[in-house]
Protein backbone atom coordinates (compact mmCIF):
# COMPACT_ATOMS: atom_id res chain seq x y z
CA UNK A 1 0.00 0.00 0.00
CA UNK A 2 2.76 2.31 0.98
CA UNK A 3 4.40 1.52 -1.94
CA UNK A 4 1.86 2.24 -4.41
CA UNK A 5 1.29 5.44 -3.06
CA UNK A 6 4.64 6.18 -3.28
CA UNK A 7 4.61 5.27 -7.05
CA UNK A 8 1.77 7.15 -7.48
CA UNK A 9 3.09 10.06 -6.30
CA UNK A 10 6.49 9.66 -7.76
CA UNK A 11 4.49 9.22 -11.46
CA UNK A 12 2.66 12.71 -10.54
CA UNK A 13 5.74 14.62 -9.62
CA UNK A 14 7.41 13.43 -13.03
CA UNK A 15 4.35 14.32 -14.82
CA UNK A 16 4.32 17.84 -12.88
CA UNK A 17 7.31 18.14 -13.77
CA UNK A 18 7.79 17.86 -17.42
CA UNK A 19 4.20 20.02 -17.39
CA UNK A 20 6.12 22.91 -15.72
CA UNK A 21 9.08 22.24 -18.12
CA UNK A 22 6.91 21.81 -21.34
CA UNK A 23 4.85 25.02 -20.39
CA UNK A 24 6.13 27.34 -18.26
CA UNK A 25 3.58 29.96 -18.54
CA UNK A 26 0.28 27.72 -19.65
CA UNK A 27 -1.59 30.14 -17.79
CA UNK A 28 -1.09 33.35 -19.87
CA UNK A 29 -0.63 31.03 -23.05
CA UNK A 30 -4.82 29.78 -21.95
CA UNK A 31 -5.79 33.55 -21.81
CA UNK A 32 -4.72 34.38 -25.42
CA UNK A 33 -6.23 31.55 -26.83
CA UNK A 34 -9.95 31.35 -27.02
CA UNK A 35 -9.89 27.73 -28.07
CA UNK A 36 -7.66 26.70 -25.08
CA UNK A 37 -10.02 28.87 -22.99
CA UNK A 38 -13.10 26.84 -24.03
CA UNK A 39 -11.43 23.66 -23.32
CA UNK A 40 -10.72 24.78 -20.02
CA UNK A 41 -14.40 25.58 -19.12
CA UNK A 42 -15.05 22.19 -19.83
CA UNK A 43 -12.61 20.40 -17.51
CA UNK A 44 -11.88 23.17 -15.16
CA UNK A 45 -15.18 24.04 -13.59
CA UNK A 46 -16.51 20.75 -12.84
CA UNK A 47 -17.71 20.64 -9.50
CA UNK A 48 -16.91 24.46 -9.25
CA UNK A 49 -19.28 27.36 -9.72
CA UNK A 50 -21.23 27.77 -12.97
CA UNK A 51 -20.76 31.32 -14.36
CA UNK A 52 -22.74 32.71 -17.37
CA UNK A 53 -19.48 34.49 -19.07
CA UNK A 54 -17.62 31.94 -20.59
CA UNK A 55 -14.31 34.85 -19.98
CA UNK A 56 -14.72 34.20 -16.16
CA UNK A 57 -14.88 30.76 -16.38
CA UNK A 58 -12.18 30.54 -18.72
CA UNK A 59 -9.85 32.13 -15.89
CA UNK A 60 -11.67 30.24 -12.75
CA UNK A 61 -10.51 26.88 -14.75
CA UNK A 62 -6.92 28.74 -15.24
CA UNK A 63 -5.93 29.71 -11.59
CA UNK A 64 -7.58 25.70 -10.59
CA UNK A 65 -5.01 24.16 -13.02
CA UNK A 66 -1.65 26.45 -12.10
CA UNK A 67 -2.73 26.03 -8.83
CA UNK A 68 -3.21 22.04 -8.94
CA UNK A 69 -0.39 21.88 -11.64
CA UNK A 70 2.41 24.18 -9.76
CA UNK A 71 1.38 25.50 -6.10
CA UNK A 72 0.06 21.99 -4.62
CA UNK A 73 3.64 20.10 -5.71
CA UNK A 74 5.34 22.77 -3.53
CA UNK A 75 2.71 22.21 -0.59
CA UNK A 76 3.18 17.90 -0.98
CA UNK A 77 6.98 18.13 -2.04
CA UNK A 78 8.76 16.73 0.76
CA UNK A 79 12.53 18.55 -0.12
CA UNK A 80 12.89 22.02 1.21
CA UNK A 81 11.98 24.89 -0.21
CA UNK A 82 14.17 28.30 -1.34
CA UNK A 83 12.83 29.86 2.43
CA UNK A 84 15.53 27.16 3.84
CA UNK A 85 18.72 28.76 2.97
CA UNK A 86 18.24 31.54 5.36
CA UNK A 87 15.69 30.15 7.81
CA UNK A 88 16.98 26.61 9.50
CA UNK A 89 14.08 25.99 10.37
CA UNK A 90 10.19 27.36 11.24
CA UNK A 91 9.06 28.68 8.04
CA UNK A 92 8.33 26.99 4.47
CA UNK A 93 6.56 27.90 1.81
CA UNK A 94 4.04 25.25 2.41
CA UNK A 95 2.62 27.40 5.40
CA UNK A 96 1.07 29.37 3.25
CA UNK A 97 -0.96 27.02 0.78
CA UNK A 98 -3.69 24.67 1.95
CA UNK A 99 -4.64 21.75 -0.15
CA UNK A 100 -8.25 24.19 -1.34
CA UNK A 101 -7.28 26.97 -3.78
CA UNK A 102 -10.30 29.61 -2.51
CA UNK A 103 -9.09 29.03 1.54
CA UNK A 104 -5.43 29.38 0.22
CA UNK A 105 -6.17 32.62 -1.74
CA UNK A 106 -8.49 33.85 0.55
CA UNK A 107 -6.24 33.56 3.69
CA UNK A 108 -3.15 34.84 2.10
CA UNK A 109 -5.27 38.37 0.40
CA UNK A 110 -6.51 38.40 4.16
CA UNK A 111 -3.07 38.77 5.49
CA UNK A 112 -1.99 41.29 3.01
CA UNK A 113 0.88 39.01 0.96
CA UNK A 114 -1.33 39.14 -2.22
CA UNK A 115 -2.61 42.23 -3.57
CA UNK A 116 -5.66 41.91 -5.70
CA UNK A 117 -5.13 45.24 -7.70
CA UNK A 118 -1.29 44.74 -8.65
CA UNK A 119 -1.12 40.92 -8.34
CA UNK A 120 2.85 41.03 -9.48
CA UNK A 121 3.47 43.71 -6.57
CA UNK A 122 2.22 41.06 -4.10
CA UNK A 123 4.30 40.65 -0.89
CA UNK A 124 4.82 37.10 -1.28
CA UNK A 125 6.44 37.62 -4.17
CA UNK A 126 8.80 39.60 -2.48
CA UNK A 127 9.09 36.92 0.11
CA UNK A 128 9.64 34.40 -2.22
CA UNK A 129 12.82 36.23 -4.42
CA UNK A 130 14.65 37.64 -1.09
CA UNK A 131 18.42 35.57 -2.01
CA UNK A 132 21.35 35.53 -0.09
CA UNK A 133 24.30 37.41 -1.26
CA UNK A 134 25.69 34.42 -2.68
CA UNK A 135 23.15 32.42 -3.69
CA UNK A 136 23.48 28.69 -3.98
CA UNK A 137 22.77 27.60 -7.96
CA UNK A 138 20.21 24.90 -7.11
CA UNK A 139 18.18 26.63 -4.56
CA UNK A 140 18.38 29.85 -6.85
CA UNK A 141 16.61 27.38 -9.70
CA UNK A 142 14.05 26.20 -6.91
CA UNK A 143 13.37 30.01 -5.79
CA UNK A 144 13.02 31.16 -9.32
CA UNK A 145 10.20 28.13 -10.01
CA UNK A 146 8.08 28.70 -6.63
CA UNK A 147 8.07 32.19 -7.99
CA UNK A 148 6.85 31.62 -11.41
CA UNK A 149 4.68 29.27 -9.81
CA UNK A 150 2.87 31.55 -7.81
CA UNK A 151 3.10 34.74 -10.17
CA UNK A 152 1.38 32.97 -13.03
CA UNK A 153 -1.14 31.34 -10.20
CA UNK A 154 -2.00 34.90 -8.64
CA UNK A 155 -2.59 35.89 -11.76
CA UNK A 156 -4.78 34.21 -13.01
CA UNK A 157 -6.43 33.88 -9.33
CA UNK A 158 -6.71 37.49 -9.42
CA UNK A 159 -9.30 37.12 -12.72
CA UNK A 160 -12.06 34.79 -10.95
CA UNK A 161 -15.00 36.76 -9.22
CA UNK A 162 -15.42 33.47 -7.39
CA UNK A 163 -11.69 33.49 -5.44
CA UNK A 164 -12.12 37.31 -5.08
CA UNK A 165 -15.20 36.58 -3.00
CA UNK A 166 -13.78 33.79 -1.29
CA UNK A 167 -13.47 34.30 2.73
CA UNK A 168 -11.85 33.36 4.99
CA UNK A 169 -10.90 33.23 8.72
CA UNK A 170 -7.37 31.30 8.74
CA UNK A 171 -4.31 32.38 9.55
CA UNK A 172 -1.43 31.56 7.04
CA UNK A 173 2.63 30.93 7.54
CA UNK A 174 4.17 29.80 9.68
CA UNK A 175 2.47 29.25 13.42
CA UNK A 176 5.36 30.35 15.58
CA UNK A 177 6.48 33.53 16.78
CA UNK A 178 8.38 35.85 14.54
CA UNK A 179 10.94 35.76 17.56
CA UNK A 180 11.45 31.94 17.10
CA UNK A 181 11.57 32.57 13.01
CA UNK A 182 14.27 34.93 13.79
CA UNK A 183 16.33 32.78 16.53
CA UNK A 184 16.56 29.99 13.49
CA UNK A 185 17.22 32.45 11.01
CA UNK A 186 21.30 31.24 9.35
CA UNK A 187 22.56 34.56 10.13
CA UNK A 188 21.57 34.54 13.70
CA UNK A 189 22.92 30.78 13.95
CA UNK A 190 26.23 31.71 12.30
CA UNK A 191 26.44 34.77 14.55
CA UNK A 192 26.15 32.36 17.61
CA UNK A 193 28.76 30.00 16.26
CA UNK A 194 31.32 33.03 16.11
CA UNK A 195 30.66 34.09 19.47
CA UNK A 196 30.78 30.82 21.17
CA UNK A 197 32.98 28.24 18.74
CA UNK A 198 34.81 30.34 16.51
CA UNK A 199 36.43 32.39 19.10
CA UNK A 200 37.71 29.37 20.93
CA UNK A 201 39.58 27.69 17.88
CA UNK A 202 42.49 29.37 18.19
CA UNK A 203 43.56 26.95 21.20
CA UNK A 204 42.82 24.09 18.64
CA UNK A 205 44.59 25.57 15.21
CA UNK A 206 48.25 24.30 16.11
CA UNK A 207 46.70 20.97 14.78
CA UNK A 208 43.54 21.70 13.04
CA UNK A 209 44.24 24.89 11.04
CA UNK A 210 45.64 24.20 7.67
CA UNK A 211 48.20 26.66 7.47
CA UNK A 212 49.55 24.73 10.56
CA UNK A 213 49.28 21.44 10.41
CA UNK A 214 51.36 19.81 7.59
CA UNK A 215 52.65 17.34 10.27
CA UNK A 216 49.56 16.09 11.23
CA UNK A 217 47.94 15.81 8.35
CA UNK A 218 50.47 13.64 6.98
CA UNK A 219 50.16 11.36 9.92
CA UNK A 220 46.40 11.43 10.43
CA UNK A 221 45.06 12.76 6.89
CA UNK A 222 43.37 15.24 5.68
CA UNK A 223 40.18 15.11 8.27
CA UNK A 224 42.44 16.84 10.44
CA UNK A 225 42.34 20.08 8.84
CA UNK A 226 38.33 20.88 10.03
CA UNK A 227 39.34 24.99 10.15
CA UNK A 228 38.47 26.81 7.07
CA UNK A 229 41.03 30.05 7.28
CA UNK A 230 38.94 32.94 7.96
CA UNK A 231 35.85 31.36 7.10
CA UNK A 232 33.61 30.45 10.26
CA UNK A 233 30.36 29.30 7.83
CA UNK A 234 32.59 26.82 5.69
CA UNK A 235 33.75 25.94 9.20
CA UNK A 236 30.74 25.66 10.77
CA UNK A 237 29.06 23.71 7.42
CA UNK A 238 32.31 21.34 7.59
CA UNK A 239 31.71 20.62 10.83
CA UNK A 240 28.18 19.08 10.51
CA UNK A 241 28.94 17.54 7.26
CA UNK A 242 31.72 15.07 9.21
CA UNK A 243 30.00 14.65 12.38
CA UNK A 244 31.91 17.09 14.92
CA UNK A 245 28.72 18.77 15.09
CA UNK A 246 26.36 16.37 15.59
CA UNK A 247 22.50 17.93 15.74
CA UNK A 248 20.72 14.63 16.41
CA UNK A 249 22.85 13.39 18.55
CA UNK A 250 24.37 16.83 20.38
CA UNK A 251 26.40 15.23 22.91
CA UNK A 252 27.79 12.80 20.54
CA UNK A 253 29.53 15.79 18.41
CA UNK A 254 33.41 15.43 18.36
CA UNK A 255 33.68 18.69 18.99
CA UNK A 256 32.78 17.68 22.77
CA UNK A 257 34.05 14.18 22.64
CA UNK A 258 37.71 14.40 20.91
CA UNK A 259 38.95 17.39 23.09
CA UNK A 260 37.49 15.99 26.45
CA UNK A 261 39.14 12.92 25.93
CA UNK A 262 35.63 11.07 26.20
CA UNK A 263 37.32 9.26 23.32
CA UNK A 264 40.97 9.15 21.97
CA UNK A 265 42.22 12.24 20.54
CA UNK A 266 45.52 12.93 18.91
CA UNK A 267 45.69 16.21 20.10
CA UNK A 268 45.75 15.08 24.30
CA UNK A 269 43.27 16.58 26.43
CA UNK A 270 42.54 20.23 25.64
CA UNK A 271 39.49 20.83 27.65
CA UNK A 272 37.48 19.24 30.77
CA UNK A 273 33.50 19.25 31.19
CA UNK A 274 31.78 22.68 32.16
CA UNK A 275 35.26 24.48 31.78
CA UNK A 276 34.41 27.61 29.57
CA UNK A 277 34.88 26.54 26.69
CA UNK A 278 32.90 23.21 27.30
CA UNK A 279 30.09 25.72 28.22
CA UNK A 280 30.47 27.86 25.02
CA UNK A 281 30.54 24.97 22.99
CA UNK A 282 27.34 23.26 24.26
CA UNK A 283 25.56 26.39 24.13
CA UNK A 284 26.29 26.08 20.67
CA UNK A 285 25.48 23.15 19.87
CA UNK A 286 22.29 22.08 21.76
CA UNK A 287 20.83 25.27 20.62
CA UNK A 288 22.07 24.13 17.10
CA UNK A 289 20.77 20.59 18.14
CA UNK A 290 17.32 22.44 18.91
CA UNK A 291 17.43 24.90 15.74
CA UNK A 292 17.89 22.91 13.03
CA UNK A 293 14.98 20.12 14.29
CA UNK A 294 12.39 22.73 14.65
CA UNK A 295 12.23 21.81 18.62
CA UNK A 296 11.95 25.57 19.30
CA UNK A 297 7.57 26.81 20.08
CA UNK A 298 7.53 29.55 21.93
CA UNK A 299 9.76 32.75 23.07
CA UNK A 300 10.57 31.15 26.27
CA UNK A 301 12.50 28.31 25.02
CA UNK A 302 14.46 30.26 23.01
CA UNK A 303 17.82 29.96 25.42
CA UNK A 304 19.59 33.56 26.68
CA UNK A 305 22.53 34.28 24.67
CA UNK A 306 25.56 34.49 27.17
CA UNK A 307 26.25 37.98 28.93
CA UNK A 308 29.87 37.51 28.39
CA UNK A 309 32.38 37.33 24.96
CA UNK A 310 35.57 35.96 25.07
CA UNK A 311 38.95 36.16 22.63
CA UNK A 312 41.43 33.74 23.20
CA UNK A 313 45.14 35.53 23.50
CA UNK A 314 48.32 33.77 23.56
CA UNK A 315 49.33 35.41 26.57
CA UNK A 316 50.09 32.82 29.07
CA UNK A 317 49.86 33.21 32.16
CA UNK A 318 51.37 30.17 35.31
CA UNK A 319 50.88 29.41 38.86
CA UNK A 320 53.69 27.76 40.70
CA UNK A 321 54.19 26.25 44.10
CA UNK A 322 50.38 25.18 43.59
CA UNK A 323 49.38 22.22 46.19
CA UNK A 324 49.67 18.63 45.15
CA UNK A 325 46.70 17.48 46.65
CA UNK A 326 45.12 19.74 43.90
CA UNK A 327 46.60 17.44 41.19
CA UNK A 328 43.72 17.10 38.08
CA UNK A 329 41.31 19.19 39.62
CA UNK A 330 40.43 22.39 37.50
CA UNK A 331 41.49 25.44 38.76
CA UNK A 332 40.23 28.70 37.28
CA UNK A 333 41.52 32.05 37.10
CA UNK A 334 39.60 35.27 36.83
CA UNK A 335 41.47 38.37 36.33
CA UNK A 336 40.20 41.92 38.05
CA UNK A 337 42.01 45.11 36.42
CA UNK A 338 42.53 48.19 38.78
CA UNK A 339 40.59 50.99 37.71
CA UNK A 340 40.51 54.37 39.45
CA UNK A 341 37.52 53.39 41.61
CA UNK A 342 38.88 49.68 42.74
CA UNK A 343 38.53 46.53 40.75
CA UNK A 344 36.92 46.07 37.69
CA UNK A 345 33.03 44.91 37.85
CA UNK A 346 33.14 42.33 35.65
CA UNK A 347 36.36 39.63 34.68
CA UNK A 348 38.92 41.14 32.64
CA UNK A 349 40.39 37.80 31.49
CA UNK A 350 39.85 34.26 32.67
CA UNK A 351 41.29 30.90 32.19
CA UNK A 352 41.03 27.56 33.18
CA UNK A 353 42.68 24.29 33.35
CA UNK A 354 43.54 21.25 35.31
CA UNK A 355 46.33 21.34 37.95
CA UNK A 356 49.42 19.40 37.36
CA UNK A 357 50.08 18.17 40.97
CA UNK A 358 53.42 16.45 40.17
CA UNK A 359 54.85 19.38 39.29
CA UNK A 360 52.93 22.02 41.82
CA UNK A 361 52.33 23.78 38.28
CA UNK A 362 49.54 25.03 36.18
CA UNK A 363 49.86 27.06 33.45
CA UNK A 364 47.52 28.09 30.45
CA UNK A 365 46.79 31.16 27.93
CA UNK A 366 44.44 33.22 28.84
CA UNK A 367 41.13 34.43 27.35
CA UNK A 368 39.84 38.03 27.66
CA UNK A 369 36.09 38.36 28.74
CA UNK A 370 33.66 41.31 28.29
CA UNK A 371 29.99 41.85 29.25
CA UNK A 372 28.61 42.05 25.96
CA UNK A 373 28.20 45.65 24.58
CA UNK A 374 30.85 47.26 26.78
CA UNK A 375 33.71 49.39 25.68
CA UNK A 376 36.35 46.86 26.83
CA UNK A 377 34.33 44.41 24.20
CA UNK A 378 35.71 46.07 21.72
CA UNK A 379 38.85 46.73 22.84
CA UNK A 380 39.73 42.98 23.52
CA UNK A 381 40.03 42.59 20.07
CA UNK A 382 43.12 43.59 19.71
CA UNK A 383 43.75 40.24 21.88
CA UNK A 384 45.83 42.88 24.12
CA UNK A 385 45.73 43.19 27.59
CA UNK A 386 46.97 46.18 29.12
CA UNK A 387 49.30 46.79 31.27
CA UNK A 388 49.07 47.53 35.15
CA UNK A 389 47.92 45.95 38.26
CA UNK A 390 45.31 43.16 38.39
CA UNK A 391 43.60 40.67 41.25
CA UNK A 392 43.74 37.28 40.19
CA UNK A 393 40.62 35.50 41.89
CA UNK A 394 41.33 31.29 42.17
CA UNK A 395 38.70 28.73 42.22
CA UNK A 396 39.18 25.33 42.42
CA UNK A 397 36.39 22.67 41.98
CA UNK A 398 37.60 20.00 44.24
CA UNK A 399 34.21 18.04 44.46
CA UNK A 400 33.64 17.82 40.81
CA UNK A 401 30.74 20.08 40.70
CA UNK A 402 31.70 21.06 36.88
CA UNK A 403 31.05 17.05 36.23
CA UNK A 404 28.10 16.89 37.60
CA UNK A 405 26.48 19.88 35.79
CA UNK A 406 28.51 21.48 33.23
CA UNK A 407 26.22 24.70 33.47
CA UNK A 408 27.21 25.50 36.97
CA UNK A 409 29.73 28.83 38.28
CA UNK A 410 32.38 28.29 40.60
CA UNK A 411 31.70 30.20 43.12
CA UNK A 412 32.28 31.32 46.67
CA UNK A 413 32.89 27.41 47.97
CA UNK A 414 35.46 26.94 45.57
CA UNK A 415 37.52 30.19 46.27
CA UNK A 416 41.16 29.37 47.46
CA UNK A 417 42.52 32.70 47.75
CA UNK A 418 44.13 35.52 45.58
CA UNK A 419 46.82 37.62 44.39
CA UNK A 420 47.39 40.59 43.17
CA UNK A 421 49.90 40.99 40.61
CA UNK A 422 51.47 43.79 38.24
CA UNK A 423 52.36 42.78 34.19
CA UNK A 424 52.76 43.82 31.17
CA UNK A 425 51.45 40.54 29.76
CA UNK A 426 53.18 39.59 26.85
CA UNK A 427 52.54 37.13 24.58
CA UNK A 428 54.07 34.17 23.44
CA UNK A 429 54.86 30.64 25.59
CA UNK A 430 58.20 31.39 26.61
CA UNK A 431 57.49 35.21 28.05
CA UNK A 432 55.06 33.67 30.64
CA UNK A 433 53.11 36.29 33.73
CA UNK A 434 53.81 33.69 36.86
CA UNK A 435 52.58 34.05 40.69
CA UNK A 436 52.70 32.12 43.35
CA UNK A 437 50.15 30.04 44.61
CA UNK A 438 48.88 32.10 47.70
CA UNK A 439 49.73 30.85 51.15
CA UNK A 440 46.67 29.23 52.78
C1 LIG B 1 18.07 35.71 1.81
C2 LIG B 1 17.64 35.17 3.03
C3 LIG B 1 16.16 34.86 3.22
C4 LIG B 1 15.38 34.02 2.47
C5 LIG B 1 15.75 33.20 1.26
C6 LIG B 1 14.09 34.04 3.12
N1 LIG B 1 14.11 34.86 4.20
FE1 LIG B 1 12.58 35.19 5.48
N2 LIG B 1 13.69 36.56 6.47
C7 LIG B 1 14.99 36.88 6.19
C8 LIG B 1 15.42 37.95 7.05
C9 LIG B 1 16.81 38.60 7.06
C10 LIG B 1 14.31 38.27 7.86
C11 LIG B 1 14.22 39.35 8.93
C12 LIG B 1 14.40 40.73 8.40
C13 LIG B 1 13.24 41.22 7.63
O1 LIG B 1 12.11 40.98 8.04
O2 LIG B 1 13.45 41.90 6.62
C14 LIG B 1 13.25 37.36 7.48
C15 LIG B 1 12.00 37.36 8.06
C16 LIG B 1 10.98 36.49 7.73
C17 LIG B 1 9.70 36.41 8.39
C18 LIG B 1 9.20 37.29 9.52
C19 LIG B 1 9.73 36.99 10.87
C20 LIG B 1 10.34 38.24 11.43
O3 LIG B 1 11.55 38.22 11.68
O4 LIG B 1 9.63 39.24 11.60
C21 LIG B 1 8.99 35.44 7.78
C22 LIG B 1 7.60 34.95 8.15
C23 LIG B 1 9.81 34.92 6.72
N3 LIG B 1 11.01 35.58 6.70
C24 LIG B 1 9.41 33.94 5.84
C25 LIG B 1 10.16 33.54 4.74
C26 LIG B 1 9.67 32.62 3.73
C27 LIG B 1 8.29 31.99 3.71
C28 LIG B 1 10.67 32.44 2.84
C29 LIG B 1 10.68 31.59 1.58
C30 LIG B 1 9.68 31.89 0.64
C31 LIG B 1 11.79 33.26 3.29
N4 LIG B 1 11.44 33.91 4.45
C32 LIG B 1 13.00 33.32 2.65
C33 LIG B 1 15.79 36.28 5.26
C34 LIG B 1 15.35 35.39 4.29
C1 LIG C 1 48.53 19.08 19.60
C2 LIG C 1 47.68 18.89 18.46
C3 LIG C 1 46.19 19.01 18.69
C4 LIG C 1 45.50 20.02 19.31
C5 LIG C 1 46.05 21.27 19.97
C6 LIG C 1 44.10 19.69 19.17
N1 LIG C 1 43.96 18.53 18.49
FE1 LIG C 1 42.23 17.68 17.88
N2 LIG C 1 43.22 16.21 16.91
C7 LIG C 1 44.58 16.09 16.86
C8 LIG C 1 44.95 14.95 16.04
C9 LIG C 1 46.34 14.48 15.75
C10 LIG C 1 43.74 14.38 15.58
C11 LIG C 1 43.56 13.17 14.67
C12 LIG C 1 43.50 11.90 15.45
C13 LIG C 1 42.20 11.80 16.17
O1 LIG C 1 41.13 11.75 15.51
O2 LIG C 1 42.22 11.80 17.39
C14 LIG C 1 42.69 15.20 16.13
C15 LIG C 1 41.33 15.01 15.89
C16 LIG C 1 40.34 15.87 16.30
C17 LIG C 1 38.97 15.78 15.88
C18 LIG C 1 38.39 14.78 14.91
C19 LIG C 1 38.35 15.36 13.50
C20 LIG C 1 37.72 14.43 12.50
O3 LIG C 1 36.93 14.88 11.66
O4 LIG C 1 38.02 13.22 12.56
C21 LIG C 1 38.30 16.78 16.53
C22 LIG C 1 36.83 17.12 16.40
C23 LIG C 1 39.25 17.48 17.34
N3 LIG C 1 40.49 16.93 17.17
C24 LIG C 1 38.92 18.56 18.14
C25 LIG C 1 39.85 19.38 18.76
C26 LIG C 1 39.53 20.58 19.48
C27 LIG C 1 38.13 21.11 19.68
C28 LIG C 1 40.70 21.12 19.89
C29 LIG C 1 40.89 22.45 20.63
C30 LIG C 1 40.12 22.67 21.82
C31 LIG C 1 41.76 20.26 19.46
N4 LIG C 1 41.21 19.19 18.79
C32 LIG C 1 43.10 20.49 19.68
C33 LIG C 1 45.50 16.92 17.46
C34 LIG C 1 45.21 18.08 18.17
Amino acid sequence: MRLYQLVQLSCLAVLLASCQQSDPDSGLATEADPQASSITTGEGVSGGMVPDNPQVSASGGEALAVFEKRILPIFQANKPSSCTECHLSGVELRDYIQTDQAKTFASLVRVGLIDVEKPDDSKILRFINRSPEKPNLITDKVRQQEHDAFQAWIRAAVKDPALLAAKSSDSTGPQIPDEVIRHARKDRVLASFIDNVWTEVGRCAACHSPDQNQKQVKEHGEQVSWITLRNPQATLNHMVDAGIINADEPLESMLLTKPTMQVEHGGGQKMVVGDRTYKQFRRFIDDYASVVNGRYKTVAGIPVESDELSVVTDIWFKITEVPARYDKMLLQADLYRSTGAGWSKHRVASSDRLVFGKGKLWQHSLSLTATRGSEWADEMKSGRLPAGRYLVKLYIDQTGRLQKDFRTELGDEEFVGQVEIESQWPSGYGRMTAIQFPTE
